[in-house]
């Protein structure tokens, strides 16, 4: 999920290196490394922490070399310290390698290669490839690479090189994004145009399945047959500035934009379709004690804390185990009845929110089994729960968490299919719900296509100072994350509700200046929140509606609508936040918001 460079040709490499990689220092890594052929072998030097550490220790042991690769890591499998930082040495040290992605059949293949002598040192699935091509090397690198690719279930993208076949760097793509960049005697791979167009701007995008076989004078471009495949030569006109953020104004957009990728990846891999439910390798709980539980707890804060409350209604309604949503920070101070027979869940992005990780603990005490449903591989909240799901969402920069989120919303679906299927969903629902989860990536970016329209919406509004968001059903979550979202980084007054709660107090503050979001898809609640529409529009309200078809009950009472394409009601929220995320996010940049990094507001709050 992170950053690849390699260079090939006259020049001496690790300061290319060193700088491609601080070029990718954007996308947020945990550990970094190069490898690079001095003449005698391979030479590895790698560190934890930031690209300035591993500078400093090159600075102190240079490596002379004019091939070699780069990486930054954002861990998936083991912490990111020295060890498990990339690149990674077969067992006879000559082949280095550096990948992004995650190996799915790791396991599988480890212990095929321990029957065969293999020795691993470190936590990662990546250590598998390399010892895997060199059992298959046989002379020539590429070939030992497409033998190796063959075995391997997941995704990646690789850069390897060899002390044998040295000279060249080989690198291959499946599911996690790669390039060459074309010099004068000299080429360049990356995951990442920034990292190399200091150097050049003509590249070749490898597409999924392909291999690249650089060397200083050119390059072949060859599929995992072995065939060679003709490629397009893209000439890159982006300047460095705006590329970084991969050629989005901020980290929050790129992240919106991501969504399609990021719900794909929480979903790689786990969802069994003949048996429609969901196979989650970190729970460490058999089946008799997920079945075990009396009741469940769900706790977090912010965002976290509005895909907690998706995820009560997704468990009781499929499940039907009892749950209960607490804010991390009030649940010690509570007395909250959780003992033995209670799961407690804990959503965090980043695995460190002070709070969140002070409830886990107290949940712990009290003798209730955790399950963290973490981003950040490695963190606080990773270690210290019983078991968990990652989100595998990649690296969220934004301080206004937007990925994460429905990440989030698709890993507690994944626990739920689980569960409930365990318990008595049928196997139709069940495998309703697994269809309606896979076409989610398309149906966001449906959305995503659209962003424009949005805009427009935003255009009209970005001078109010008061928003209300209501939503009923699954939908309510999702108005309490689009007025988070509105007033974390535009700082305009908004509030979430209930969209029937709303003639209980809110409605008092309905005038022809209030803006009205309604989410209001067409589910089974679609005829209540009607009324509720109509009751803001009599009173003169500003109606912006997320509607999922013609409505002719709302004809004439809604302002401003923008579409979304109809799922079940359960994976609505899904669907339903982007607009919502958009909104805030254009609201916020026409007001001339600091995005990306708003006021008084950190990624990571690790104080109480
Ligand atoms: C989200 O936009 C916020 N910045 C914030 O509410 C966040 O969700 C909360 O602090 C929890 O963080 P966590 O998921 O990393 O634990
Ligand atoms: N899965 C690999 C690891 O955990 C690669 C992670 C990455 O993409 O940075 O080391």
């Amino acid at each position: 999920m992170c950053g690849i460079v390699g260079y090939v040709g006259p020049r001496v490499a690790t300061p290319l290196l060193i700088e491609g990689l601080k070029r990718l220092e954007y996308r947020g890594y945990d550990s970094a490394g190069v490898a690079v052929m001095n003449g005698a072998g391979v030479e590895t030097v790698k560190e934890s922490g930031k690209i300035a550490r591993l500078e400093a220790l090159l600075a102190s042991a240079p490596i002379h070399g004019t091939t070699g690769i780069g990486h930054t890591r954002w861990a998936t499998h083991g912490p990111p310290n020295q060890t498990n930082a990339h690149p990674h040495t077969s067992q006879d040290g000559t082949i280095a390698v550096v990948h992004n992605g995650i190996i799915e059949n790791a396991n599988v293949l480890k212990k095929m290669l321990e029957g065969r002598g293999y020795k691993f040192t470190t936590d990662t699935d990546t250590e598998v490839i390399a010892h895997l091509i060199q059992e298959c090397f046989d002379g020539v690198l590429e070939d030992a690479v497409i033998e190796a690719l063959w075995q391997v279930e997941g995704t990646y993208g690789i850069a390897v090189i060899s002390s044998v076949d040295s000279h060249k760097i080989v690198a291959a793509r499946k599911g996690s994004p790669l390039l060459v960049g074309l010099g004068e005697d000299e080429h360049f791979v990356a995951s990442d145009v920034s990292a190399i167009l200091a150097h050049t701007r003509q590249v070749v995008y490898l597409d999924d399945g392909e291999m690249a076989v650089v060397d200083r004078n050119g390059y072949r471009i060859i599929d995992l047959n072995a065939t060679e495949i003709s490629k397009k030569v893209a000439h890159i006109d982006w300047d460095l500035g705006q590329i970084e953020r991969g050629g989005f104004a901020h980290f929050m957009l790129k992240e919106i934009f991501e969504q399609p990728q990021t719900v794909e990846n929480t979903m790689r891999g786990r969802l069994l379709l003949d048996e429609a439910t969901s196979k989650l390798g970190g729970l460490n709980l058999t089946d008799e004690e997920l079945l075990s539980f009396n009741n469940i707890v769900i706790t977090a804060c912010g965002t976290s804390w509005h895909s907690a409350l998706i995820g009560e209604s997704l468990i009781e309604e499929l499940a039907r185990v009892p749950v209960e949503v607490e804010y991390a920070s009030e649940f010690r101070y509570r007395n909250p009845i959780v003992d033995e027979r209670t799961l407690c869940i804990v959503i965090s992005q980043s695995g460190e929110t002070a709070d969140t990780l002070a409830a886990m603990r107290e949940a712990k005490r009290r003798g209730a089994r955790t399950l963290g449903i973490v981003n950040v591989v490695g963190s606080t909240i990773a270690r210290e729960s019983d078991g968990g799901i990652y989100i595998h969402a990649g690296p969220e920069i934004g301080v206004a968490s937007t990925k994460a989120f429905t990440s989030q919303v698709v890993a507690l679906l994944l626990f739920t299919l689980k569960l409930a299927r365990l318990r008595d969903l049928s196997y139709l629902r069940g495998r309703e719900v697994v269809d309606g989860m896979l076409a989610l990536p398309g149906q966001i970016q449906q959305i995503l296509d659209r962003a424009q329209e949005i805009e427009n919406i935003a255009e009209e509004f970005k001078r109010a100072s008061n928003f209300l968001y209501l939503g009923r059903g699954y939908n309510f979550p999702v108005a309490l994350e689009g007025a988070l979202k509105l007033k974390e980084i535009s700082y305009i007054h908004a509030e979430g509700y209930p969209a029937a709660e709303m003639k209980h107090g809110p409605i008092a503050l309905i005038d022809d200046l209030m803006p009205v979001v309604f989410v209001a898809p067409h589910d089974s609640v679609f005829d209540k929140i009607t009324s509720n529409v109509h009751e803001v529009k009599a009173r003169k309200g500003r109606v912006i509606a997320i509607t999922s078809r013609e409505e002719p009950a709302l004809e004439g009472k809604i302002d401003y609508e923008f579409r979304i394409p109809e799922t079940m009601d359960l994976l609505m929220p899904i669907l339903a936040s982007v607009p919502l995320q958009l909104l805030a996010y254009y609201v916020a940049v026409m007001r001339g918001a600091n995005v990306d990094q708003p006021r008084n507001l950190a990624k990571s709050v690790t104080v109480e």
